[in-house]
């Protein structure tokens, strides 16, 4: 009845952006990502008659209410319900880097929660089964589930039973290709990516432009990971992040991310290309900065994006691997 699950979070190169349902989180686009080697949840659950109620623990943190709170019972409840199970658990989690920053917490987090709570409730789901579950909890979940470059297919069902993820390639395809993950704050962003969703999706006049223009990028993005064509993928990436950025600035009211330091890594990345140094940006719902490159460059663009006034962390990201149960749990 107690299981440990470790997950990678993951970082779009095509992103999400927008649900049609916001209750089952089915989205209005598919989104393909890379799973990162070096940022991760871990989650302990265990379920018994022993606890009155659900208890949950995030970094050493308790949290009893709130929307934190609720999420994740809703997540457990959902395998709860697959299992026939009427058990309290007990929670804990822990992130190896700043939560809800737009470093992808919540997809490492889900996708860690939904592989344990399941493990521990005695369910053997796969890979799909697991998606769809992790989805539920948060859409970019349902990529983690997978190690490499994974995509998820928005589906056209109403229960969204064929909205999941599945692998476009294992780790080892490309192990060439890196991701400097930048942090320019450790602060908590302000506005969530689900309201921030909603709201684009609600009233920014460039939101139509964005579901006409993804499908396209999905090609180039998809193509570029098979074909390891690196600049394919990174510009493709590059120009979807502003993209989706630009439907959040265009939002009543508007939603604004980015930092000064962060546009001044993104003018320090263009820089860099310039000069022969490539590297593509990408930005999520948060300041923080990712730079795809490529191994034989990463240690210099790391130094250079170190040099940037106010870049407080570095790191040199692989691709990672899918999540799975570990031995050694929280408690
Ligand atoms: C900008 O998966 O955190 O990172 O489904 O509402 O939980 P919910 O949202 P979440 O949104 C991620 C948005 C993004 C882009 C992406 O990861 O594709």
């Amino acid at each position: 009845m107690k299981a440990t699950a470790l997950a990678n979070s993951n970082i779009a190169l095509v992103k999400y952006w927008g649900k049609r349902d916001e209750r089952l989180i089915l989205p209005n686009n598919s989104s393909i990502s890379m799973t990162l080697d070096k940022l991760h949840t871990t989650t302990t659950i265990e379920f018994s008659d022993r606890y009155k109620e659900d208890s949950l623990k995030i970094d050493g943190r308790k949290v009893v209410d709130g929307e934190e709170f609720g999420r994740a019972v809703h997540q457990l409840n959902l395998v709860r319900k697959m299992s026939q199970s009427h058990l309290h658990a007990r929670v804990e989690s822990e992130n190896n880097f700043p939560k809800a920053a737009g470093l992808a917490s919540s997809a490492s987090g889900f996708a860690a929660l939904t592989l344990a709570a399941t493990k521990a409730l005695g369910l053997h789901l796969d890979k799909k089964e697991l998606s769809v579950l992790a989805r539920q909890g948060s859409g970019s979940a349902c990529r983690s589930i997978y190690g490499g470059f994974a995509e998820w297919q928005m589906g056209t069902r109403p229960d969204g039973s064929d909205s999941y993820a599945k692998q476009i390639a294992p780790k080892e395809h490309w192990p060439e290709l890196c991701m400097v993950v930048t942090v320019v704050t450790q602060e908590e962003k302000k506005i969530k990516s689900r309201p921030g969703m909603s709201q684009t999706v609600a009233n920014s006049p460039l939101y139509k432009a964005w579901l006409e223009t993804v499908e396209g990028d999905l090609e180039k993005v998809r193509a570029g990971i098979l074909e390891k064509n690196f600049q394919l993928l990174g510009a493709t990436a590059e120009v979807n992040a502003l993209k989706m950025h630009a439907t959040m600035h265009t939002a009543t009211p508007h939603i604004i991310y980015w930092e000064p330091r962060t546009i001044t890594l993104m003018k320090e990345v263009m820089r860099m290309r310039e000069e022969g140094l490539e590297g593509y940006f990408t930005i999520d719902g948060g300041p923080q900065v990712k730079i795809l490159c490529l191994e034989k460059d990463a240690k210099k663009i790391m130094k250079r994006a170190r040099e940037v006034k106010g870049v407080q962390e570095t790191m040199l990201c692989q691709a990672g691997e899918e999540t799975k149960i570990i031995e050694k749990g929280l408690f």
